[in-house]
């Protein structure tokens, strides 16, 4: 079989650390790769002013995957390497599943006292190219006392009815069969309301898998108190993204948080990268946990359908966090991916 195409993008922070394991894992996979850095982030933005250009997103379609350190730099105002990079890639490339799983790994430790690895393990479908990451809103008179600002979110009937299928997919592969729509429907009763009824009707195309409802402050409450009850969750682009933080806060933290950019239909190139962003307040340091774009590798090779490969590297994360019990913190960036690097090719 030929080789896989990858496109990098290390970015910025500890985007560049936490990639060169990802990527050495990989190799030692064994997978045949063909591997392309980009230099796109905030460097590339102070010495040319661009971020991402039109010519570069072209060339990103022709791969086969794409894998994301992180990008966002205190030096760039907040928003544009976010949305002129990170997001223009989501959105241009259709990545309208945000998969991303929670799942408690044996010897990992949670803040959640007395919880067995077995009442974690959930994976959260956050809707990826709409909601209030649609960019749409406006400001008028900025800077005056009377400023209003808006911020509109976007959900169209296509939109969450094609994740909310996907969702169901998900949930019928699933033992449990269980999906939980997370919204806030009595609030945002234009946009809940799409949604709860996109989910009652694809439901009934469904009858082997058990829906059920929670708000979103609820939700949050829940997955502390009572995680078990989540095993498939689907919601919209902003919770998605604030309740995978802290589903990584109860799954062991946010180096161990993995995720896909999928596009389903396989029309573009799927994203995978960590959860987690560029975090500044670690970066050239070393200290960065590798693990979630690790993570992320194997779920690529999965998408990829190199799903031995996958569990090859999702094992040797396993085997590599049990023995965190005793004294891993000590650990840098390099000598985690080593760690797992070495068990990957024995
Ligand atoms: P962050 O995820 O970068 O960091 C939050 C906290 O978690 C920090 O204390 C950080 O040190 C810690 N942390 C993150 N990843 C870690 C890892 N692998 N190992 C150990 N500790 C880790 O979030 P933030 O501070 O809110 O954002 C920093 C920048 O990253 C911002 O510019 C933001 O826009 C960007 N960001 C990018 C992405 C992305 O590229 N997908 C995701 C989130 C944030
Ligand atoms: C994430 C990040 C991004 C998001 C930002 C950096 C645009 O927080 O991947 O979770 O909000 O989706
Ligand atoms: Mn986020």
């Amino acid at each position: 079989s030929r080789n896989i195409r990858l496109a990098v993008i290390p970015g910025d922070g500890i985007g560049t650390e936490v990639v060169a394991e990802g990527l050495k894992v990989l190799e030692a996979v064994g997978t045949k790769i063909d591997a392309t850095h980009y230099d796109l982030g905030a460097a590339r933005y102070h010495r040319t002013g661009e971020t991402l250009p039109d010519a570069v997103l072209e060339e990103l379609r022709g791969y086969d995957a794409i894998l994301l350190g992180a990008v966002g730099d205190p030096s760039v105002p907040p928003g544009v390497l976010e949305r002129d990079l990170l997001l223009k890639i989501r959105f241009a490339f259709d990545h309208y599943v945000n998969l991303r799983p929670v799942k408690l790994f044996p010897g990992v430790e949670t803040p959640l006292a007395d919880t067995p690895v077995e009442n974690i393990d959930m994976i959260v479908v956050r809707e990826g190219t709409e909601g209030l990451y649609a960019g749409t809103g406006g400001v008028m008179r900025r800077g005056t006392p009377y400023e209003i600002a808006t911020q509109e979110s976007l959900n169209t009937a296509h939109g969450v009815e094609r994740v909310v299928r996907y969702a169901f997919e998900k949930a019928r592969s699933r033992p449990r069969k269980k999906l939980t729509l997370v919204h806030k429907t009595n609030v945002l009763t234009y946009a809940g309301d799409l949604w709860q009824r996109t989910v009652d009707r694809v439901a009934e195309e469904y009858s082997d898998v058990t829906t059920d409802y929670s708000h979103i402050d609820a939700a949050s409450m829940f997955f502390v108190s009572q995680p078990e009850r989540f095993d498939v969750v689907v919601t919209d682009n902003l919770f998605g993204d604030i309740i995978t933080d802290l589903g990584a806060a109860i799954a062991g933290g946010i180096g161990l948080a993995a995720s896909g950019n999928i596009n389903p239909e396989g029309t573009a190139p799927s994203m995978f990268e960590p959860v987690h962003g560029s975090a500044p307040d670690i970066a050239g340091q070393g200290k960065a946990d590798p693990t979630a774009t690790i993570l992320s590798v194997a779920m690529m090779l999965d998408h990829l359908g190199l799903s031995a490969e996958a569990a090859k590297v999702e094992q040797a994360v396993a085997d590599d966090i049990v023995e965190r019990l005793t004294g891993w913190s000590s650990r840098t960036t390099r000598e985690i991916g080593d760690d797992i690097t070495e068990r990957v090719s024995s």
